[in-house]
């Protein structure tokens, strides 16, 4: 599909990842319209581009506001959801719900509508414990109730593609970090208590692999996913294929922004730290997430380009521009 004219809604699109597909397709001549609640995302990321398309504040488990919307529409960008670990973990119920009720909702929305493509944001949590670079078909046993909220939601993604008539292809997004990234997790920390002039803290022994894919990355590989058919009906990993421990991280950051000696703090799984204030561990944490991206770069000549410290860069040089943006850590305990 080309882009130019295209008639786009994109779900979540307020948020971190989606307020940058936002610009992407606006950038190549479509016309967006955004469906968001607001509950995670903010106006404030589509600032530079809110005169340029159609804003919904809204939700996706409203259906008669989708049977509305979708008319006319050419393609989804499915990136509404609900990615709180501990959210999920208590409250399971409104996890699957948000994840996966309201992916039924968008497909079955597009469906009635004609709609050509749905792009779905997955995760690389639908995997769990993986050692190593892990394929498409290396088997999905999710450590976490998200993770199952989001395996199910590409599984109706492939099955509303096989059988019903509407193409979808799902990406299966690794640590996706960048410039409007919401404040949690560790590197939005590291690099905050970098700005504050502080070394970064690693719970632990910070041995934990991440594989980390700069926003832009990911972008291009959506919109590729809209351009070409030749992902349809599949789920792909969206990563660089590249591990780096937290413990690695911390010491990249404090390298590159001269923050001095990475601090370490004992802090059990599910605890709360005494020196990130407000910062709850996870629970149930993995010791490896990697993924190799062979297959997007099989299939659609996509790999990740932006080279992590380039990455941390833009990241970091946009949160000193944006200072209130990461001023506490917030928890939706609830809906
Ligand atoms: N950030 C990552 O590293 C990462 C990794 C794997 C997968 N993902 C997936 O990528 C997508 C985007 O994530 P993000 O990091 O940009 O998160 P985000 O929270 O910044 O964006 C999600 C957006 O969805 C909106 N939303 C939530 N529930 C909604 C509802 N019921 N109706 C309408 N809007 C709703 C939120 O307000 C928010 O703007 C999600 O589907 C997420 O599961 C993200």
């Amino acid at each position: 599909m080309k882009l130019q004219g295209k008639n786009i809604l994109v779900t979540g699109g307020a948020g971190f990842i989606g307020s940058h597909i936002v610009e992407s397709l606006l950038a190549k001549g479509a016309r967006v319209t955004v469906l968001d609640n607001l509950q995670f995302g903010r106006k404030e990321n589509l600032r530079a581009v809110l005169s340029d398309i159609v804003f919904v504040e809204g939700d996706i488990l409203d259906n008669a506001l989708l049977a509305r919307l979708m008319p006319g529409m050419d393609a989804v960008s499915h990136q509404a959801a609900q990615l709180e670990i501990l959210l999920a973990t208590s409250n399971p119920l409104w996890d699957l719900q948000v994840n996966t009720i309201g992916t039924i909702n968008i497909l079955e929305a597009a469906k009635a509508a004609g709609v050509e493509k749905v792009v779905n944001a997955s995760s690389a949590c639908v995997y769990g414990q993986k050692n190593g670079a892990t394929r498409e078909n290396d088997g999905r046993h999710p450590n976490w109730t998200y993770g199952v909220s989001k395996l199910a939601s590409e599984e109706y993604c492939r099955i509303y593609n096989d059988s019903k008539g509407l193409p979808t292809v799902s990406l299966r997004y690794a640590i996706v970090y960048g410039e409007r990234e919401w404040y949690r997790r560790a590197l939005p920390i590291f690099l905050k208590r970098t700005i504050d002039g502080r070394p970064p803290v690693v719970f632990g022994d910070g041995r934990q692999y991440r594989d980390f894919i700069h926003v832009s990355d990911i972008v291009a590989l959506h919109d590729r996913c809209l351009e070409s058919d030749a992902a349809n009906g599949l789920s792909l990993n969206a990563s660089t294929g590249k591990g780096v421990s937290i413990a690695e991280l911390a010491a990249l950051v404090s390298r590159l922004f001269h923050t001095g000696e990475v601090i370490t703090e004992n802090l059990p799984e599910g605890g709360v730290s005494q020196l990130v204030t407000d910062k709850k561990r996870n629970t149930d944490e993995l010791k490896s997430m990697i993924l190799d991206p062979g297959e997007a770069e099989r299939l659609l000549g996509w790999n990740a380009v932006i080279p992590l410290e380039e990455g941390l860069r833009r990241e970091y040089e946009w949160a000193r521009a944006n200072p209130g943006r990461w001023d506490s850590i917030r928890y939706t305990d609830s809906k």
